[in-house]
């Protein structure tokens, strides 16, 4: 069929990230969720010189909105002849209305309503769905978590299919490489520490050659330009498994914690941490981080914090992953009621104040309303953490068949952008990056 690219309206995707160690990236934007869904609208992978910006894509999608089968007839004339048509005066004619093809026997007969509102206009193509679209989903949005440890092989964790504790000196690294390839150049690590370095008061948590901070100093050396997160609290260096100092009564010490806290930030900071995450839901730990990292020169760290975590079922496969299980209890005193909402305003303002640059809202999915709240009510970044539950859940359903495994990713990481959330810290981020730079 000749001058077939006359009649297809193309979008232009730019999809890839750099394969390029160390380069900046700099990934645009995809109308992921919609894009891959379309019957007749297939991204075809065809390498063209990107339009926008300049590297480091390496490659860009042009998205045919119709095939050439389609409803959109070709006219019959070569681009020379419509040319000399024009240029002789003969403008084509407006396309006919088009007949309305027949439906079903037995479909009723009813007069048109006359309604002036018909939201179905705005959905009718390929090319106006992806015009209205009004939420992306960019790699660029994601946060890779990775769980660490000391030993030399990926050992798989059972309750999250695809997720492995990687060894920190050889799978860590590949798994970084295999994320930056796809434009996820956002990590946030989890040690699985040995039980023997675990003690009451968490002390392993600021050794500056521990697991951690030795982990990072390897990374920055291969990777300088990779954003490094880490989590702040003891839970993986409490003999108690809890995120704070027990005393004797059962109770998590406050102040103790945060001074211990401190010490982990200034040490993790000292390693080369771009973020420190305090995971804990300590009172006032964000302002003393603050305050310990300015003092030690490290201005430039941000912190980005935990500000809603609630007390929720959906981490047990991250317990496992980690044997972080509290020895005793539950973390009801500080963690929140999955009933309260209101309550987050009061973290909000106290972090807020404290001196806070993102804002974290945890688990995602199931508390969306959380995730909205403070994106209303405040300018700061916001982020959602798509917990190990609630990826394991997915994984699950894709297994049984029971759903889309693909699909309800996409969609679900979508909807946590579409609630409020600029960055998502899931376990999907590698293959959702994949997935909408059009690789399995
Ligand atoms: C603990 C911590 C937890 C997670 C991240 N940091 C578990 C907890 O609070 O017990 C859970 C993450 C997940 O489930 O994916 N500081």
């Amino acid at each position: 069929m000749q001058n077939k690219t006359r009649y297809f309206h193309s979008i232009e995707f730019i999809v890839m990230a750099s394969t390029i160690a160390n380069m900046p990236l700099n990934v645009g934007t995809i109308k992921g969720l919609d894009c891959r869904s379309y019957g007749n609208f297939k991204p075809n992978a065809l390498p063209i010189r990107p339009s926008v910006s300049t590297l480091p894509y390496r490659c860009m999608f042009v998205v045919k909105a119709s095939t050439s089968d389609g409803p959109m007839k070709k006219l019959g004339r070569s681009d020379a002849e419509c040319e000399a048509a024009v240029v002789a005066g003969n403008i084509p004619e407006a396309p006919p209305v088009p007949p309305i093809p027949s439906s079903p026997a037995g479909t009723p007969v009813v007069p048109s309503f006359e309604i002036s509102r018909r939201p179905r206009r705005n959905r009718r193509s390929p090319v106006l769905r992806s015009a209205f679209q009004e939420t992306s989903l960019s790699p660029a949005n994601f946060v890779y978590p990775l769980f660490i440890h000391e030993g030399e092989e990926d050992t798989p964790i059972g309750a999250m299919p695809g997720c492995y504790r990687l060894g920190w000196r050889h799978g860590l690294l590949e798994e970084v490489s295999k994320a930056r390839d796809v434009g996820v150049n956002s990590i946030v690590l989890f040690p699985k520490v040995p039980d023997a370095l675990k003690t009451p008061t968490g002390d392993e948590a600021y050794n500056d050659s521990g697991l951690v901070p030795r982990t990072i100093r390897l990374l920055k050396d291969k990777y300088p330009d990779l954003i490094i997160y880490t989590d702040v609290a003891l839970d993986p260096y409490s003999s108690d498994g809890h995120d704070g100092i027990v005393r004797e009564d059962g109770v998590i010490m406050n102040d103790e914690t945060v001074h211990q806290l401190c010490k982990q930030a200034v040490s993790q900071a000292r390693a080369g941490a771009d973020v420190v995450s305090p995971s804990d839901m300590m009172d006032g730990r964000v302002g003393a981080i603050r305050s310990a990292l300015d003092a030690e020169g490290f201005q430039h760290v941000s912190i980005m914090s935990y500000t809603a975590k609630y007390a929720s079922s959906f981490y047990g496969p991250f317990r496992e992953a980690l044997d972080s299980n509290p020895r005793f209890g539950d973390k009801k005193t500080y963690q929140m009621n999955p009933a309260n909402y209101r309550e987050a305003l009061i973290e909000l303002r106290a972090d807020e104040s404290e001196g806070a640059d993102i804002l974290l809202v945890k688990p995602g999915l199931p508390y969306l309303d959380v995730i909205r709240l403070l994106r209303d009510n405040s300018p700061l970044p916001i982020a959602a953490y798509q917990v190990s539950g609630e990826y394991s859940m997915i994984k699950a359903g894709g297994v049984l068949k029971m759903i889309d495994e693909e699909k309800v990713m996409l969609e679900s990481l979508m909807c946590l952008r579409r609630a409020g959330a600029d960055i998502i810290l899931t376990y999907f981020a590698l293959q959702a990056a994949r997935s909408l730079c059009g690789e399995k």
